[in-house]
């Protein structure tokens, strides 16, 4: 109900008060009803004013990432239909992979995780993610797609993409990919991503997709420092004064991962996305190291093909680079 009664207060005209009968008739519910809704909006920390014969009127949100506040802002078909939130879990990886473990066949296909704060968040290559309250944004979706396992990696690529466009839709700042799958602005990390798998040989159980993104911090350890930045950071130095709100941010990002993901099911692969990828792919055209456990190479990016894999030119000749164990650097540091 209180998914409801923000989307009607948000539809209406700003300043505009929408009568309790008008609230009470849309959601079929009593007045003493309604306003239990609405004090329990309050002491979330929403300012709605209440005026006696003429109603209620939305006057600010605040930056949460409930339930109610992250579906009233949603425009989706399935992905986060429903979302889980939690206040702090270990990792929204290991709450998918729980919730997709209880679930059969299809069932919790879309269903996205979040939470206030992580306690063991993880990110890739063994490593934690640090996960502070009320500083990012930390959340998984829950696949169960009908298609090869080897197709798999390619999601990663997916959400990457579809992260970088839902940043700069919302926020208006420049976002790039560092393949296979960093979302990058002014050449630093601001988003990670850990997918995730449980297969049979030829069939997918669940896949879950888990991203973190970096939104309030002030500033980050010195180890990571010089390659790490947040989007307050970054609207702060092009002094830019947008107030980012975590929940619509997410909604962003999730609308435009639907639509990718909808293209990748279509075509198997990422045919209908790899023209749009590469034209944010930060290493385009740019000299890389390819670390290669199996022995390291430089040459130059020239873009991902529609299989995912960085084709990397070097002596007239041109190498597939599948993301897996490989990690590609710039020559002069991370991007
Ligand atoms: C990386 O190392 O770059 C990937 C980091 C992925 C972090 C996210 S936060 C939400 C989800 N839950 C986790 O435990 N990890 C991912």
């Amino acid at each position: 109900m209180k998914t409801k009664i923000l989307e009607i207060l948000r539809q209406a005209e700003k300043g505009a008060f929408i009568s309790g009968q008008e609230l009470c008739g849309q959601l079929g519910v009593s007045r003493t009803a309604v306003w239990k809704s609405v004090k329990q909006l309050k002491d979330a920390g929403y300012k709605i004013e209440a005026i006696q014969n003429k109603g209620y009127c939305l006057l600010s949100t605040p930056d949460i990432l409930s339930k109610s506040e992250i579906e009233s802002q949603l425009q989706t078909k399935w992905v986060g239909r429903p979302v889980c939130y939690f206040d702090e879990i270990d990792s929204t990886n290991t709450e998918a992979k729980r919730i997709a473990e209880g679930m059969a066949g299809a069932q919790g296909h879309g269903t996205v995780v979040v939470a206030e704060e992580q306690n063991a968040g993880r990110g890739r290559r063994g490593r934690d993610w640090d996960s502070p309250r009320g500083d990012g944004i930390f959340f998984t979706i829950l696949l169960k797609p009908d298609m090869d396992p080897s197709n798999a990696p390619m999601l990663t690529l997916v959400k990457a993409l579809a992260t970088a466009k839902g940043i700069t839709k919302y926020t208006g700042l420049e976002s790039a990919i560092k393949w296979p799958n960093d979302v990058v602005v002014n050449g630093k990390k601001v988003v990670g991503i850990l997918t995730e798998m449980s297969a049979q040989v030829d069939y997918i159980n669940h896949i879950v997709v888990g991203t973190g993104i970096n939104v309030h911090q002030k500033g980050f350890p010195e180890e990571i420092a010089a390659k790490a930045t947040s989007l307050d950071i970054e609207l702060k130095q092009l002094g830019k004064q947008k107030k980012i709100y975590r929940a619509a941010l997410l909604a962003s990002v999730l609308e435009e991962f639907e639509a990718c993901y909808e293209a990748f099911m279509q075509a198997q692969d990422l045919s209908f996305l790899m023209e749009e990828y590469n034209s944010l792919l930060v290493n385009c055209g740019k000299e890389v190291r390819v670390l290669d456990p199996l022995g390291e190479f430089g040459g130059k990016a020239l873009g991902i093909n529609e299989r995912g894999e960085l084709l990397v030119g070097c002596k007239g000749e041109i190498t597939r680079v599948s993301s897996g164990e490989v990690s590609v650097r710039g020559i002069y540091g991370y991007v």
